[in-house]
């Protein structure tokens, strides 16, 4: 899929800008604090209708402004498709082709994005809860009915930690309703256990091959970490190892009230061989652990929505040596819409700046660059 044309409104330092896009390649050069990610980041809000930076999303919104906007028209196999964000103090409305969508899990299937950015690193050497969260917005781009299990399932944990709560405060022996939210709460981690499963399978199968074309170093594999054994089950039996852990902690989840088992207390790290790239991998190869995680995506996406994601490079290039840059450029095909920021024209590589649209960034504004 590729992106052809952004249109913003009071979104961040950009007050108006309007612009086309090039079907491959997109560069914007400019110096610190110029609008540069602000760029990348309003191409991931149109498809995730999130932001992926930290702070409250009232920033977002120009300062001074009532509301942002972020509109763009995609290109999916020649068939365009509007896309819309309205972000304004209470609320944000998406729409595609001007039809507004009530469901978020509608809304996000549309647009595929991956960002690769230097804040990555957070999710090697941060809490689970980065590593799950990372998780959930990618299966949710590929799969519509993942967002919905998983929001059921989070309504029902929270349900269920209360009732928890209630009982042990209360002193109540009758746990018959919590029998039925426990049920139900398992019915839906099963499913969400199985994308999850499917998910980094796929990855496994292809960020070894990735890894060693970049660094030369076998062996890189994603381990998704859980308290209930799934792989390789069939729904029934992992429902019944579910059902033997519930009822085997009872008693200390009455304690604490709070679920022990379950998808929201999971996790998934790096290993080179058995050894956890945290401790063994030094900061360059955790890096290009993730560029590998997230090319392996690429394929996933293509497999799956017959389309190419569109890839937001945020600053990478400037923490890679030239040799690794030119590794992974090789990922960077014809028919995959990239876009790059930089600060320096020389940390991208000549052979990218000569088919691409360069932009230059300066305090919210987009010029493009001709004759480089
Ligand atoms: N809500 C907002 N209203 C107005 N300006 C904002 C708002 N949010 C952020 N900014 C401004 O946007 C600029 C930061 O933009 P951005 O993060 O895109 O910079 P950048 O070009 O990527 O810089 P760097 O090279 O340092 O990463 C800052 O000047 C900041 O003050
Ligand atoms: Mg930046």
């Amino acid at each position: 899929m590729i992106l052809t044309r952004l249109n913003l409104t009071n979104f961040r330092n950009y007050k108006k800008c309007s612009v086309k896009f090039d079907k491959h390649l997109n560069i914007f050069i400019g110096n610190n604090a110029q609008g540069k990610t602000n760029i990348l980041e309003s191409i991931y809000i149109l498809a995730i209708t999130k932001t992926h930076r930290y702070g409250t999303e009232n920033y977002l919104i120009r300062r001074d402004a009532e509301q942002a906007k972020i509109a763009g028209t995609l290109r999916i196999n020649k068939i365009p498709k509007d896309m819309e964000v309205v972000i304004n103090k209470q609320k944000k409305i998406v729409r595609v082709n001007k039809t507004e969508i009530r469901k978020i899990s509608d809304y996000i299937t549309n647009m595929n994005v991956i960002m690769f950015c230097p804040d990555d690193i957070a999710i090697i050497k941060d809490s689970p809860q980065v590593r799950r969260n990372l998780l959930n917005i990618e299966i949710s781009q590929l799969f519509r009915d993942y967002i919905i299990y998983y929001n059921e399932y989070n309504k029902l944990l929270k349900n269920r930690n209360e009732y928890l709560k209630m009982l042990y405060i209360n002193n109540l022996s009758d746990e018959r309703y919590l029998d039925v939210l426990t049920a139900k709460l398992i019915e839906k981690a099963v499913l969400i256990y199985q994308y999850r499963n499917d998910f980094i399978n796929k990855i496994n199968a292809n960020i070894s091959s990735i890894f060693y074309n970049i660094t030369g170093i076998d062996n890189l594999t994603v381990k998704y970490v859980t308290n209930v054994d799934f792989e390789n089950f069939s729904t029934e039996e992992i429902t019944a190892k579910l059902v033997d852990k519930f009822v085997k902690c009872r008693k200390k989840e009455l304690q604490n009230g709070s679920t022990m088992y379950g998808p929201h207390r999971d996790d998934f790290y790096f290993l080179f061989g058995n050894d956890d790239i945290r401790i063994f991998g030094s900061q360059g190869q955790q890096r290009i652990a993730l560029i590998a995680f997230k090319i392996a995506e690429i394929f996933i996406f293509k497999e799956i929505h017959d389309t190419n994601p569109i890839l937001l490079l945020d600053d990478v290039f400037s923490e890679i040596d030239n040799k690794k840059k030119n590794k992974i450029i090789k990922y960077l095909k014809d028919d995959i819409q990239v876009f790059i920021t930089t600060t320096d024209l020389k940390n991208i590589n000549r052979s990218l700046l000569k088919e691409a649209k360069i932009f230059e960034v300066h305090a919210g504004n987009l010029v493009e660059k001709v004759g480089i």
